[in-house]
């Protein structure tokens, strides 16, 4: 037996590699990647090697993750619950992917991953493996080990000569995961949803109150709905996120602290920094107020949380979500433009939208100005009168 495991290098997934060798008795691949989660991934390396990993995968899936992921669900301007903006669930999908493909390559009949039994992680890792890879087998550790407390875990690693130093610093009192979209931060103090968290715990931002007094301005360029320049710059999906979420963050944008329901039926409290979301997401919204058909983006508005639930539940490599990317990239097509964006104390206020080719605003009828004969007012009298038709027969029979 061979497994694919998804490996940060970090101490949980060092011991569930070894207590897949003791348990399994199976030859160990580790995969680690790259999605922009600001930590090296090459100390993985050495990790697994020391370990005695023969085949160990380390990529660079930043701009697969932007282009491929990121931004399909930004056209469709996804959020789940109102609020969430789906930084892990849209990242889960990709790793499935590379799990799935690198079992193919190396011969390895199973998968694992570091998800506990009680998340969506462990969702949206299987359900994106059995869809990609039907007969593989899944070992999920934190489903099948005893090793449930800190502690447990700490006398597994020291038993099996894990060296301590894989814990890398000061161990987070949170449960955190990040990748280009977001930090995540779950547990601790958080588990009482009363508890405000402390400032220190934010890395990405600053409080909107300590933001700077000056506003930023940005200028985002649209291309099919996607973010393709910045201030005339030309850029990669990656580039635009790492630079939006500096000069977010440096704004205080993004902050969420929210409740939110797993799919696993439990309510769940979280904090989140998604600043280059944050502002992806309002300003793709001003460049379709310019372009899209009022009845497009009604519908498009419609379909949104269904979008969004499927991805938070781990659908990515369903026919039904992908049928919907089919129809949501086809409402792009016209999504082309800029939108001037200026960023103060964790707002993301919109300051200007503008389409030579593709603005569906007509000033010449907008206006309330004269508008020489553009609109003829009058045919607003039996509009109204057909359409208030029902209501007037309804307010009679009430007498
Ligand atoms: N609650 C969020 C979600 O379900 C974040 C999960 C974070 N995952 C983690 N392994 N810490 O998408
Ligand atoms: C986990 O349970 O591993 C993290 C949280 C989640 O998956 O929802």
């Amino acid at each position: 037996r061979k497994v694919v495991l998804a490996y940060s290098g970090g101490l949980d997934t060092s011991i569930i590699l070894k207590w897949l060798e003791d348990t399994y008795h199976c030859e160990v691949v580790t995969f680690t990647a790259d999605i922009g989660q600001g930590e090296e991934v090459e100390p993985a390396r050495a990790k697994a090697q020391a370990m005695g990993v023969k085949e160990i995968y380390i990529e660079d899936l930043r701009e697969e993750f932007a282009r491929d992921y990121v931004f399909p669900m930004f056209r469709a301007n996804a959020i789940y619950e109102g609020e969430y903006r789906l930084g892990t669930s849209i990242a889960r999908p990709l790793i499935a992917k590379r799990l799935v493909e690198i079992a193919n390559e190396t011969g390895a009949d199973a998968i694992s991953h570091g998800a506990t039994g009680k998340g969506n992680d462990q969702v949206r890792f299987e359900l994106g493996a059995y869809a990609l890879k039907p007969d593989v087998k899944v070992i999920a550790p934190w489903r099948e080990w005893d090793l449930l407390s800190r502690e447990k875990l700490m006398a597994y690693a020291e038993e099996h000569g894990i060296p301590v130093d894989f814990k890398k610093g000061k161990k987070s009192p949170y449960s955190m995961d990040a990748n280009l979209m977001h930090i995540s931060y779950e547990g601790g103090i958080l588990e009482d949803p009363w508890a405000e968290p402390e400032e220190e715990m934010w890395r990405w931002t600053v409080a909107p109150e300590a933001a700077p007094d000056q506003p930023t301005l940005l200028e985002l360029t649209y291309e099919k709905g996607d973010i393709v320049a910045i201030d005339g710059n030309p850029m990669t999906p990656a580039q635009v996120m790492e630079l939006l979420n500096k000069v977010g963050g440096e704004n205080g944008i993004g902050r969420d602290d929210l409740v939110e329901n797993r799919y696993v039926g439990m309510k769940s409290r979280g904090c989140y920094e998604t600043p280059a979301g944050a502002i992806m997401l309002r300003a793709h919204r001003a460049m379709e107020s310019l372009t899209l058909d009022r009845e497009v983006a009604h519908l498009k508005d419609e379909l949104m949380p269904k979008y969004a639930e499927i991805i938070y539940n781990g659908y990515w490599w369903s026919p039904e979500r992908q049928m919907m990317q089919k129809m949501i990239d086809a409402s792009q097509e016209n999504v082309n433009g800029k939108v001037r964006v200026k960023l103060y104390k964790g707002n993301v206020i919109i300051a200007g939208r503008q389409s030579d080719s593709d603005s569906l605003f007509d000033e010449s009828i907008a206006t309330f100005e004269d508008d020489a004969g553009a609109y003829d007012q009058k045919d607003a009298e039996g509009f109204i009168k057909l359409n208030a038709l029902r209501l007037r027969i309804a307010a009679r029979k009430r007498g």
